[in-house]
């Protein structure tokens, strides 16, 4: 884009026989016009300071209409006049970009001197705009999916990096800790039943225990445990880990909504990981609402009838978007006794089903997390062999 910009500034110059041209494009965050492309004026005043989109592309304009502006020193859309006055320039003509009524930019030419301009200079100047605004609409959205793209590509790579790094981890604590629980677990039985040794041994084992249940978290999320498939329908997965939490949405004052979908077919599944995630998203929702609230869980299948789409939505405190970035790494909470494990595991399953998860949140605003999983109508062993680790 910068280049076909560099283009424009300097043919309209040379053809309109200005002294120069300047392309600013509108900054919608600050409202602000940046400079793209200059030919012709002064380093000094190019760097004067910012130029505020609200003069130069004050409206009423018609569209696609060249403004010639005569008067330098007193015209409301120059906004540094002295600076203009001091390059030796005496008219200039503006002429505001938009595509669709929305504001893009401007393509402004300076002249050292007053002149009439012509009718077919001026339906020049527009044909130039136009194609200027196509490009410029097209860079930004070529920019904008890039950015995604980016995005998507870094979160990948991070997810299996961290899930070999703890696959290894879960590997070596593994055997250490089956020792520990085997061998406390036979002292038990072996010292007086009341006293010290006996409770000192209980907490060896339960907290071994709940050391072995992070490890298990941390395999399924490294993708190490194979799922078990079974043909289920996934609202009665739903409905079992709804069952599982009913006391705490009462204790928590939150209402659940569901719209599961009576079409939803059959799939092969592994029911108990499956519930895991729903446990997990259900937790983390009721954890996110201290003042009670709302869940709406909604089920269907997809336009082509390939893939089931299963929506969590809460009204909890929501996250911000550098949370949002992180929530399914492994260990990363924001809560004072939070594993961080929570996503990171439901994130593996979905993966283990060749689905995706998704997160959507702001501030304030609650949280919504879309899984998509395709619909398997045979056992997925007899699918071909690549799908195992497949991407969906
Ligand atoms: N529904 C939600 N609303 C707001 N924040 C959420 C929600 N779900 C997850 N989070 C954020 O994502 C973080 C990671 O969640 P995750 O379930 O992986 O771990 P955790 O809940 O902190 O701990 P654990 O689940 O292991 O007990 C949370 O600490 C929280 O900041
Ligand atoms: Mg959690």
């Amino acid at each position: 884009m910068d280049e076909i910009l560099e283009v424009v500034v300097w043919k309209t110059t040379e053809l309109l026989n200005a002294k120069g041209a300047i392309f600013r494009i509108l900054n919608r965050q600050t409202e602000q016009l940046e400079l793209y492309a200059a030919s012709g004026l002064g380093k000094e005043y190019l760097e004067k300071g910012p130029v505020s989109s609200y003069r130069q592309m004050a409206r009423p304009y018609r569209k696609n209409e060249v403004i010639v502006i005569n008067d330098i020193q007193n015209d409301s859309r120059v906004q540094y006049p002295q600076e203009a006055m001091k390059e030796g320039i005496r008219m200039i003509l503006d002429l505001p970009l938009s595509l669709l009524n929305d504001d893009m930019g401007i393509l402004r030419l300076y002249f050292t001197k007053h002149h009439e301009i012509l009718e077919d200079e001026k339906d020049f100047m527009i044909a130039v705009a136009q194609q200027c605004s196509c490009a410029i609409d097209k860079a930004r959205l070529i920019e904008t999916q890039q950015s995604r793209y980016d995005k998507l590509v870094l979160q990948t790579a991070k997810m299996s990096a961290l899930g070999r790094m703890a696959a290894g981890i879960a590997h070596e604590i593994n055997n250490p800790l089956a020792g520990i629980l085997l061998y406390s677990s036979n002292m038990i039985k072996k010292v007086p039943p009341d006293g010290q040794l006996k409770d000192g041994l209980d907490i060896i084992v339960h907290e071994t225990i709940r050391c072995r249940g992070i490890i298990q978290g941390l395999l399924d999320f490294s993708r190490e445990r194979e799922p078990e498939k079974t043909l289920a329908n996934i609202n009665d997965v739903i409905g079992k880990a709804l069952n599982i939490l009913e006391n705490e949405f009462r204790l928590n004052r939150i209402t659940v909504e569901t719209d599961l979908s009576e079409e939803m077919a059959s799939s092969f599944l592994d029911e108990n990981q499956m519930e895991q995630v729903f446990v997990n998203l259900l937790i983390n929702s009721v954890e996110a609402m201290d003042e009670g609230g709302r869940i709406d869980i909604k089920t269907r299948t997809d336009a082509k009838g390939k893939c089931m789409e299963i929506e969590f939505e809460d009204t909890g405190s929501g996250l911000p978007e550098e949370t949002l970035n992180r929530i399914f790494e492994p260990f990363f909470s924001t809560k004072s006794k939070g594993t961080g494990l929570g996503l990171a595991v439901s994130y593996g399953i979905v993966q283990n089903h060749m689905g995706d998860i998704q997160a959507y949140s702001e501030p304030d605003k609650g949280a919504r997390f879309m899984i998509r999983i395709p619909l398997l109508q045979q056992p997925p062993s007899m699918k071909t062999e690549g799908s195992k680790n497949g991407t969906p």
